[in-house]
């Protein structure tokens, strides 16, 4: 079952239970938005979900690309990726958690086919603040599927204040046995989709207020999913990275979890410049820098002579084509190559610099400082310049 197929059998399941689907929004948010990049699909929808009536209505539906830099030092691994799809259907105050579920349980056993005894659930057991999610409970209770209590994992928030609430999420058993365990003992239980019950608004002072109405927000990681349904643990083997599968390692040839890095940064950094972010040392355009460098990092270990300048056509104009951005891929490529010679400038300079007696020896905070305020390098660039 190919990604696109996914998501029009998501799409059109919920619009067939009076959803309206919502445009997805760039990686950018709103000014104003004291977020760096769209994190989540509620995001865009955060004023919605805090009351303010959508011109579509009361129940939506809608893909939303996302990047997430709290996974940065995970992704190498086959669940984890820093730009990735999400689908997600939203109540604005409109059905209860217990419906969300049921459709989800509905969508995922019946509209995608996957078989009902490889599903685990999670549910929010209660803290001091807030009683457990027990119409949670029982409507999985009542499906037949088998349910974990937990505290912090079952607690979603998009920041540090703002709406919040308990969530179940619905996990996927991805090992080769018969299903066992539960998914915080086992994590061969996969995460795929998280229905937050958005009833909360956190605020400054750390303590909880009803929101002027009962949401629910769902997210639902595509790749994720349409790795798992194509029969594969890793993010990495499903068809949207088919084409990177295919030319990279015959350009660079990496172990695999090298490889996946590699996938994972140059499609992000291919997608936050379509998004029109440029290198920068703060900000967005640090993130997109450090995806660059650390890929460049990665491939010069091997062999100095590797350049982004010889990465296929093909994958530019596949990961623009699939993100619909009217991008020119040889603009894209243009920007990540003059990245790279700053890259390389800085790291002959560097090397120059760590070379002088004064750096021989071990570096005190003083060093960094200096080196990170005169030369422009930062701590770990200095470590990995240095001999071990
Ligand atoms: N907003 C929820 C999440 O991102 C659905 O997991």
């Amino acid at each position: 079952m190919q990604t696109e197929h996914v998501v029009r059998t998501f799409v059109e399941y919920f619009q067939e239970r009076g959803h309206r689907r919502v445009a997805g929004s760039t990686l950018l948010p709103p000014p104003g938005d004291p977020v760096l990049f769209t994190t989540s699909g509620m995001h865009p929808l955060t004023p919605h979900l805090e009351g303010r009536p959508h011109p579509l209505g009361r129940r939506l539906v809608n893909t939303q690309r996302c990047l997430r830099t709290t996974d940065l030092d995970e992704v190498g691994d086959t669940t984890h990726l820093t730009v990735f799809e999400m689908l997600g259907t939203w109540s604005l105050g409109d059905y209860e958690g217990p419906q969300s579920l049921d459709w989800g349980y509905g969508l995922l056993t019946e509209g995608l086919g996957v078989d009902p005894g490889r599903l685990h659930a999670t549910v929010f057991g209660g803290d001091d603040r807030t009683g457990p999610d027990l119409s949670s409970l029982e409507l999985w209770q009542g499906l037949g599927v088998p349910v974990e209590l937990t505290v912090e994992d079952n607690w979603w928030s998009n920041g540090p204040t703002g709406p919040c609430g308990p969530d179940s999420e619905i996990f996927l058993w991805t090992g080769d046995t018969p299903p066992r365990s539960t998914p915080t003992h086992d994590d061969r239980w996969v995460e795929v989709w998280n229905h937050v019950m958005m009833r909360h608004r956190r605020l400054d002072d750390g303590s909880l207020v009803p929101l002027p109405q009962r949401n629910v927000d769902t997210g639902l990681g595509l790749e994720r999913l349409a790795a798992l349904l194509q029969g594969r643990t890793s993010v990495f083997d499903c068809d949207v990275f088919a084409p990177w599968r295919r030319l990279v390692p015959t350009l660079w040839p990496l172990d695999e979890p090298s490889l996946r890095l590699v996938h994972d940064h140059l499609r992000s950094a291919v997608v936050v410049i379509g998004d029109g972010v440029r290198p920068a040392h703060t900000g967005r355009g640090y993130v997109l820098r450090r995806l660059v460098r650390r890929v460049l990092t990665l491939l010069w270990r091997g062999e100095r002579s590797r350049s982004l300048g010889d990465l296929p056509d093909e994958l530019l104009r596949h990961t623009l084509d699939h993100f619909r951005q009217d991008v020119d891929p040889d603009k894209v490529r243009r920007i990540l190559l003059e990245e790279e010679g700053r890259f390389a400038g800085l790291l002959r300079r560097g090397r120059q610099v760590l070379a002088r007696p004064r750096f021989r020896g071990p570096l005190g905070d003083g060093d960094f400082r200096y080196l990170h305020d005169t030369h422009g390098l930062p701590r770990d660039l200095v470590m990995s310049l240095r001999p071990e």
